[in-house]
């Protein structure tokens, strides 16, 4: 059994999470883990609220409560949103926890007797209304790259460049709005990137065959550039305090310490499971490692994070596979909290089933480039691909066995070529599937699940069994019992996707997903006989409720429509 680990980036804290974070790395990487397990191997799945820095800050002071206690309320709300997602985290952490401030001090040790840290002192922007240094969100301005007018002081949105807070044209507070600001001089803490160019770019060289494009050339593009020196300390209170002499009252910057939150929340899992974390991050060279992001992130996870843990020289577990995704927007526009725009994660479960977002989601993932979300694509996908084709196939197998035979799998009759048509194709099907699922192709893979639940009712059509009963009744059973093995079957691969749908399915055939053994040999001449004749079922309810225009009409008003 090979050892997977899977890590969704830390989502930050502040604020709820939309479909656009939900499928930009959640979702993915919980449709990868699941899919993994069921694969036969060892998964260890993690993630966790991004804590520390301004988002924090800046959130709670709007908010009117102290920084700690506000990531514990949003930290609940976050778990309660994935929970009801259906998001299958081994754990789900904090980069705040006292799991990663030890792994952060740890790290941060070995850079600095290695020789990769530097002190500095530097100009920062400090507003003088507010009486504070301005870091990275607290101060707002013009992207020196691209003219975005909102950039943040750490990176603008707009074209992904990381910033300096001092690149900012026409900088201004975030938190006062006033451009009463000068520049003073401040000491930092600096990881001497350039040090460690040359054996990053041998190790990034190394992954081309195995990262996508995307991530492979936003990495590639970054090298290019050059590196430079990265201050990884800030002048705020929110975070952990720098363990060094003279830099007490500074604190880790958020993208030092996020990153080391995988290893520090696989702590967190690891002292409450008493597992061993090491295992998976120490010399843990049976560990394949798979990351799963925003395109906006890649560069976070293949330079600087990589970079850290090279200085370390220390036998840490690097990424294999890194999967960058593009961005999800709302009816042609942003998905926007305060202007009461677009559906969020916790509201989206309170209309319809988990599964119904999920399938959605998966198979218009932005994976090559951004897709866009709307109600008139949501209704037409669940009604076409979930209620027309699978759940109809369910139902209409069901209700005619059960009418026609009786509630069991129906014994008797001989296979024909037309089974022996049916198996190949469904093989070679399946085969792509879980070649797609394998190289994170997930709109591929979601293509052909679909195609999968096609080849079902295109046999049902050409073999008939409402027309063959009269002359052949022995030949119906075996078409219905055929089908009633096909429901097995969907179930099994829609699994990843929605969980709990599948496991409506198999609990209609009195199976349960906890049944399934390993899909790695998946054979469908064998799955395909599966259910023996005799083995009781019920027919059930409708399995996906059908959108129509005025709900479709009533949602759009409810959560707004494009701009
Ligand atoms: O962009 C974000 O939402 C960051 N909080 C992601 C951090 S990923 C990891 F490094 F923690
Ligand atoms: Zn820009």
């Amino acid at each position: 059994m090979s050892k997977t680990l899977i890590t969704s980036a830390l989502p930050y804290v502040n604020g709820v999470p939309h479909l656009g974070h939900m499928v930009g790395c959640l979702l993915p990487s919980d449709v990868y883990a699941r899919f993994m397990r069921m694969m036969g191997n060892e998964v260890l799945y993690i993630a966790g609220t991004d804590e520390h820095g301004t988002p924090s800050e800046v959130g709670a002071a709007k908010e009117g409560m102290p920084v700690e206690e506000y990531c514990n309320k949003y930290h609940e709300r976050h778990k309660k949103t994935y929970d009801d997602f259906e998001l299958s985290f081994d754990c789900f952490g904090r980069t705040s926890s006292e799991a990663n401030k030890e792994m952060t001090y740890h790290i941060f040790e070995q850079l600095d007797k290695n020789g990769y840290i530097e002190e500095r002192t530097i100009k920062q922007v400090y507003s003088v209304d507010d009486e504070r240094f301005l870091p990275d969100r607290y101060i707002t301005g013009t992207c020196p790259h691209c003219g975005y007018d909102k950039a943040r002081g750490d990176q603008c949105e707009n074209c992904t460049k990381v910033l300096e807070p001092t690149d900012l044209i026409n900088p201004r507070s975030t938190i006062s709005g006033s451009t009463n600001l000068e520049v003073r001089e401040t000491k930092h803490l600096f990881l001497k990137l350039p040090m460690l160019e040359k054996r990053l770019d041998e190790w990034v060289k190394s992954r081309e065959p195995f990262w996508p494009d995307v991530a492979y050339s936003i990495a590639q593009k970054w090298l290019k550039e050059g590196l430079q020196e990265r201050c990884i300390t800030r002048d705020l209170k929110w975070g952990f305090p720098v363990n060094k002499p003279g830099f007490e009252d500074k604190v880790f910057y958020v993208w030092f310490d996020a990153p080391i939150g995988y290893i520090g929340i696989t702590k967190q899992w690891a002292d409450a499971s008493g597992k061993s974390w090491k295992d998976w991050w120490l010399d843990a060279k049976d560990v394949n490692y798979v990351q799963f992001m925003g395109k906006d992130n890649v560069p976070f996870h293949s330079i600087s994070f990589p970079a850290t843990l090279l200085g370390t020289d220390e036998g840490w577990t690097f990424v294999d596979n890194l999967k960058g995704m593009s961005y999800l927007t709302y009816e042609g526009g942003k998905f926007s909290k305060s202007e009461k725009r677009g559906i969020f994660a916790e509201d989206a479960v309170t209309e319809y089933p988990a599964d119904y977002w999920r399938y959605w989601l998966m198979s218009n993932a932005p994976e090559g480039s951004d897709s866009s979300f709307s109600f008139d694509l949501f209704a037409s996908v669940v009604n076409k691909d979930l209620n027309g084709v699978l759940g109809n196939f369910v139902s209409r197998v069901l209700k005619m066995t059960a009418s026609k035979i009786g509630e069991e799998v129906p014994a008797g009759g001989e296979d024909t070529e037309m089974e022996e048509a049916l198996v190949k194709v469904l093989q070679e099907r399946v085969n792509d599937y879980f070649k797609y699922m394998k190289e994170l192709e997930f709109r591929k893979a979601l293509n052909e699940l679909r195609a999968i639940w096609v080849e079902g009712n295109n046999y049902i059509s050409t073999a008939e069994p409402w027309t063959v009963i009269k002359e052949n009744p022995e030949r119906a059973a075996a078409i219905l019992r055929t089908c009633i093995n096909l429901i097995r079957i969907f179930a099994i691969l829609s699994a990843p996707i929605m969980p709990k749908i599948s496991e409506e399915m198999l609990n209609l055939v009195g199976l349960s997903l906890k049944d399934v053994k390993s899909i790695e040999n998946f054979n469908v001449q064998e799955e395909i006989k599966a259910l023996q004749p005799g083995t009781k079922f019920t027919v059930g309810e409708t399995l996906f409720e059908r959108i129509t225009p005025e709900r479709i009409a009533e949602l759009k008003d409810k959560y707004g429509s494009s701009k």
